[in-house]
């Protein structure tokens, strides 16, 4: 293997033997090589800098300047060296501490020669995946002579909600479906849900809809030719008063759906709807990032986990890239007070982001709400939980009054921006 293809590692550790003993596991390694070796936080800062490492093993407790700190300047200043945190058992507080600094691993030791290779190669692979999906970002082309940014456009059309979250299980689907209903009942306006978790769509057994009605998955093969009517008699009217897109029966059937045909549905959408809220799922594929293109609002579901917020650091890198600003993507922690958390004002100070939007954690209410068959919107309006989504409605709707007077039309749907996908 040419040196220069070698994954290159520095290694930060005040103890001598320590640094030794990982230069010689990493020696073993035909792919690795040690960049350089540091005695403390400061040096490790200097040193990534000078030798822009691809992987950084951090020790946490040195000397002069300890490893998280020295995590919190270099995950800043040379975002693209990934730091795996190296520290003794017990230290449940450094791990947390570590992942809000910006470490994507994290070593308990002692630790075994494979743990640490693998550690080494699995975070190396997530860059570079990283990067690869920002390579396809290309600028997108201003009109010849034109201005670089689209001026924005009044339109008055509907506004599109799109419910995101880089990690599964976080409570879209759920808030999503309370959300849709709750802008109904409080806009009196028409609202549609679309199911664009396309290969996975659950929105059908939440809302307890029959197996046989109509999706999507209907217009594979006439996308070019639907117009409003024929997409009206696709959707489903849901017992709350809201419409439904429902999501294919099969994931094969959600392959054969394309970017530009989501983005068609959508945009015809607009014209008829006031507010079309769009579930998705965990994906930067060409579906759900063009969801999220055509959306005027990402909401993106969190929960104060270390996971979930190393996974919406990343996803705020793609979206700066993409274009979309702070009023386009907005954070909405879930289950916000429950146990064995972080604090929300961490997580904004780790982020360097408000989360506007908390829905409170309610177990217990929604498992009444699913066995009745109602949303809990409707069926426990007076809850916590039902009155935070509630005041999630009232912000969108309100934004979106405020957007009307002032512009005489509702807000528009982008700002130009980049794009992933070159249509
Ligand atoms: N605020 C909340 N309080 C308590 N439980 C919640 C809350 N929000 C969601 N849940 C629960 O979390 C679970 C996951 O919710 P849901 O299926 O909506 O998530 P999802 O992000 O759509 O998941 P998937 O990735 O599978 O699509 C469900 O059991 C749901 O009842
Ligand atoms: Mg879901």
């Amino acid at each position: 293997m040419a040196d220069g293809d070698k994954i290159r590692i520095l290694i930060v550790d005040d103890i001598a033997d320590t640094r030794d003993n990982l230069a010689k596991l990493i020696g073993f390694e035909p792919d690795m090589e040690v960049a350089g070796t540091a005695d403390g936080g400061q040096a490790a800062v200097n040193m990534a800098k000078k030798e822009r490492p691809n992987v950084i093993l951090m020790d946490i407790n040195m000397p002069d300047m300890d490893g998280i700190t020295a995590t919190e300047i270099i995950s800043n200043t040379v975002p693209d060296a990934p730091i795996i945190m190296m520290s003794v058992q017990g230290e449940q507080d450094y791990l947390r501490r570590s992942m809000l600094a910006g470490a994507r691993e994290f070593l308990v030791k002692p630790f075994s020669a494979d743990e640490l290779i693998n550690a080494i190669r699995h975070v190396h692979e997530l860059e570079k995946v990283k990067r690869a999906r920002y390579a396809q970002v290309a600028p997108q082309a201003p009109a010849p002579g034109g201005p670089v940014a689209a001026a924005p456009v009044a339109r008055d059309t509907g506004q599109i909600i799109a419910f995101f979250s880089p990690k599964g299980g976080v409570g879209r689907t759920t808030i999503a479906t309370n959300l849709a209903v709750a802008l109904h009942q409080s806009t009196q306006k028409p609202v549609v849900l679309v199911d664009g978790s396309l290969p996975f769509g659950d929105i059908a057994v939440i809302l307890n809809m029959s197996p046989k009605a109509k999706t999507i998955a209907d217009l594979v093969g006439s996308f070019d030719n639907t117009d409003s009517d024929v997409l009206e008699s696709v959707l489903v009217s849901h017992s709350t008063g809201i419409k439904v897109l429902l999501a294919p029966p099969t994931p094969e059937s959600a392959e054969l759906i394309k970017g530009e045909d989501i983005k068609r549905v959508l945009e015809l959408l607009r014209e008829r709807y006031a507010y079309i809220v769009v579930d998705t799922w965990p994906s930067y594929g060409e579906q759900v990032i063009t969801m999220l293109d055509t959306s005027d609002v990402i909401l993106t579901l969190m929960t104060l986990e270390i996971t979930s917020l190393k996974n919406v650091r990343v996803f705020m890198e793609v979206a700066e890239k993409l274009g979309y600003d702070d009023n386009k993507l907005q954070l909405v922690a879930n289950r916000n007070d429950s146990s064995g958390g972080i604090k929300a004002s961490d997580v904004e100070a780790s982020l360097g982001r408000k989360i506007p939007h908390t829905i409170v954690s309610d177990g217990r209410t929604l498992v009444l709400a699913v066995n009745r068959g109602v949303p809990f919107v409707i069926s426990h309006r007076e809850s916590q939980v039902a009155k935070d989504i509630f005041a999630l409605a009232g912000k969108l709707a309100g934004a979106q009054e405020a957007a009307s007077a002032a512009t005489g039309a509702k807000a528009p749907a982008r700002a130009g921006g980049m794009r992933l996908f070159a249509r």
